[in-house]
């Protein structure tokens, strides 16, 4: 026992093991997300309802979309943003591995009659050669939750299906939202009001800070009758310049730095930020 319980304790090496994917595929958990989503006042898997259509409409002006530009949302869940930016004239295209998520955005879409087409579809194993896209977003900083590999394969991704001058936009974590984050062990019976699983379960939720990188992970541990499962959070806490530089290098040529995804200047002392990234 005290083996089994240092082990669900114990700090995992960085980005040792990524649980994403299948995060928010499983039909229980997608289920509690999508109601969070769906929720216009929480600020959780979605944002409120508020700054979304603050986003929407700044991206509408910013990138001209209501002239049939050509408009990619990758984790667009259950069709928050494709569907509004579709509305709005735009030809949208929006990619996601939640299944639930993905079939509320679709039966949405069906019924207002908006042609948009939504792929069931990693964004990191994403390739389609006809594909050529004004505009890229992703929204509520899944970026940070990417490790440096992921984000060097989901750059290039994002580039080779970018037009001539297309752009890239989306957010992240900011550096000083690290500083409170503080390292804690939690377990409960039924951890977060049975969020895990349908079935009993016992779950322990461990914070574990990485100073030198600049990330934290969010473990939880699930230990079900029969099953025992791994769930790994990792968020990256940016500076603009370190940001900056993975785009370059990614081949990004203009990276302009906003305070959000509304458009707002960047402020040094926020909890995140957005970039526009640019191809020639
Ligand atoms: C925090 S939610 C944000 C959803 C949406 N952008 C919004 O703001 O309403 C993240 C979304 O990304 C999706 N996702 C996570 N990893 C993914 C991947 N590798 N490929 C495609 N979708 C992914 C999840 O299923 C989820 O719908």
């Amino acid at each position: 026992m005290f083996a089994e319980l240092s082990a669900i304790v114990a700090r995992p090496p960085l980005y040792s093991r990524v649980t994403t994917p299948e995060m928010w595929a499983d039909p229980h958990i997608s289920a509690h997300m999508l109601a969070a989503h769906l929720d216009p006042l929480l600020d959780l898997s979605s944002y409120r309802e508020e700054y979304l259509e603050r986003v929407v409409a700044w991206l509408i002006d910013r990138f001209g979309l209501a002239g049939g530009r050509r408009v990619a949302d990758f984790g667009c869940g259950p069709g928050l943003y494709t569907s509004r930016l579709a509305r709005a004239g735009a030809a949208v295209t929006g990619l996601d591995v939640s299944s639930r998520s993905l079939g509320h955005a679709v039966s949405d879409a069906h019924r207002e009659g908006l042609a948009i087409r939504y792929l069931h579809q990693d964004y990191l194993a994403y390739r389609d050669e006809d594909a050529a896209y004004d505009l890229v977003i992703m929204v509520m900083r899944d970026y940070s939750a990417l490790s440096p590999d992921a984000r060097r394969t989901l750059l290039r991704t994002v580039r080779e299906h970018l037009a001539a001058g297309g752009a890239f936009v989306f957010d992240v974590d900011a550096a000083p939202a690290f500083a409170a984050v503080r390292e804690q062990a939690v377990y409960a019976p039924s951890l977060m009001d049975g969020f895990w699983s349908a079935r009993p379960y016992f779950g322990f939720h461990d914070t574990f800070r990485y100073e030198d990188e600049r990330v934290s992970l969010d473990k939880y541990e699930i230990v079900e009758a029969g099953r025992h499962r791994t769930f790994c959070n990792w968020i990256r806490y940016f500076a603009p310049g370190e940001l900056e530089e993975e785009l370059l290098g990614a081949g990004f040529t203009g990276v302009e730095v906003l305070g959000d995804l509304a458009g707002a200047p960047y402020d040094s002392g926020a909890d995140r930020f957005a970039v526009v990234a640019t191809v020639p």
